[in-house]
């Protein structure tokens, strides 16, 4: 058996796309879990750049990249991302959807755009795609299925109750406009024409090729600290990007799993609001901004940086019971100086070293740092670890040792063949 699971260990955006993409070379399967086309992954192949929002970033290359069970599915966002991956001449008749999944649909959009702009709602900075509502109508019981694109009937049926509810809602508290079921029943009833041939039951495809020994990578979208469970809650997505959500939004049994590979890049960052403990202000992350082009792959937003925060390290090898981790965009940290890594808070003069629950304590954390001694050479064209300045060694070896992990792959550049595999 040979099940990899690849997940993010900050907030997001640590590079995964790259490495999920390197790792499926030899996968015969890549499945998504969790999440919608709320992610954003950048997978560059030869020079060419390629954002993946809801397609496995296996798509390239995989042998068949499945929608698992536990994602949100926009059709819409859907299509026209396979459309503009086919017309760069990628194949795509190997992407399968999971009849299981959720479809996200206008109402949820809409819902996600209004609650984002309600006075006195905390403001999660959600990409407005709809993922959140449809998520909250799955947990709620009211969500439409990809199985009932296949039953006109039966779509009929719920995409009338639920729209009757949801116009209620908007119409009496928002006071917005109410959506019309038959533009949104025609729509989909199109999206429905164009994907069914797609639409298959999943759990014995994925089941099958684990037991024959097929090597199956499940990708993560977002990542550790956007947990609904074990993020800086409010500040969430609305899913497990951990490990543990494999096993439901995959249907597999956790004794499948083989690896837990996490990706971490060598300094953080963030996207959005929400607490972050080893941030940088000012000219220096700006300069961390410039040097590592830390703006949102879909969104362009300029994502936050700070130092690496290893009580958020600590925190993801624990819950994800990570093997492996991966050390990406560690070539932006060369000619920085002095290099800080954070190893524990102090809140409230306790001293913390995994992460608390109480999201709004972490305003108050102070970073604890190990400070270390940086290194001024070009890393990008490296392929082997004793070729790294010694100084960039010890930063990654100080990494493992406080995570008790080992580092297996350190990536300095974001193609493909920009890696140096350490075992
Ligand atoms: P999410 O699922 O949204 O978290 O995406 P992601 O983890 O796949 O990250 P994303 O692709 O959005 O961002 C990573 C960026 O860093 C992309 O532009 C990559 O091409 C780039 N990148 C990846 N690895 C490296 C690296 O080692 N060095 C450098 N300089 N860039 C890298």
């Amino acid at each position: 058996m040979a099940g990899y699971v690849v997940v993010g260990t900050q907030w997001g955006d640590e590079g995964k796309g790259k490495i999920i993409d390197v790792l499926s070379e030899k996968a015969d399967y890549v499945v998504r879990f969790q999440g919608g086309n709320n992610a954003g992954h950048t997978v560059v192949l030869n020079g060419e750049k390629f954002i993946l929002q809801l397609l496995p970033s296996g798509v390239l290359q995989a042998g068949t990249c499945v929608i698992g069970p536990g994602v949100v599915v926009d059709p819409k966002a859907f299509l026209d991302e396979i459309d503009r991956i086919e017309k760069r001449g990628a194949k795509t008749d190997h992407v399968i959807i999971s009849d299981r999944a959720h479809v996200v649909m206008p109402y949820h959009i809409e819902m996600d755009k209004i609650r984002e702009s309600v006075e006195d709602r905390i403001k999660i900075g959600t990409t407005k795609k709809g993922i959140g509502p449809c998520y909250a109508d799955k947990i709620s019981r009211d969500g439409i299925r990809m199985a009932d694109l296949l039953d006109m009937k039966q779509f009929e049926e719920k995409l009338r109750y639920n729209l009757k509810e949801k116009n209620e809602i908007f119409t009496k508290i928002y006071g917005v406009e109410p959506l019309d079921f038959d533009k949104i029943f025609e729509e989909y009833k199109g999206y429905a024409e164009k994907i069914k041939h797609r639409i298959v039951d999943t759990i014995p495809i994925v089941n099958k090729a684990l037991n024959e020994n097929k090597l199956v990578l499940f990708e993560g979208a977002q990542a550790m600290m956007l947990d609904i469970n074990y993020g800086t809650y409010p500040y969430v997505t609305s899913s497990s990007p951990t490990l543990g959500g494999v096993t439901t939004g995959a249907g597999i049994s956790p004794r499948k799993i083989d690896k837990g590979i996490g990706v971490m890049k060598a300094y953080t960052t963030r996207v959005g609001e929400g607490p972050f403990v080893t941030e940088i202000k000012g000219e220096f992350g700006d300069k961390i901004r410039g040097i590592g082009g830390e703006y949102g792959a879909v969104t362009g937003r300029p994502r936050r940086c700070g130092w690496l925060d290893l009580v958020v390290g600590r925190y993801a090898t624990e819950i994800n019971g990570l093997t492996d981790i991966v050390i990406t965009k560690i070539d932006v940290l060369s000619g920085l100086g002095k290099l800080k890594i954070c190893t524990a808070y102090e809140i409230d003069g306790k001293i913390y070293e995994y992460v608390p629950a109480d999201t709004k304590s972490l305003d108050r954390a102070i970073p604890i740092y190990e400070e270390l001694d940086g290194w001024d050479e070009d890393i990008t064209q490296i392929k082997k670890y004793e070729d790294l300045p010694e100084n960039c060694r010890k930063y990654l070896e100080r990494v493992q040792e406080i995570l008790g992990c080992p580092i297996s792959v350190v990536s300095v550049g974001p193609d493909r063949s920009q890696n140096i595999h350490i075992r």
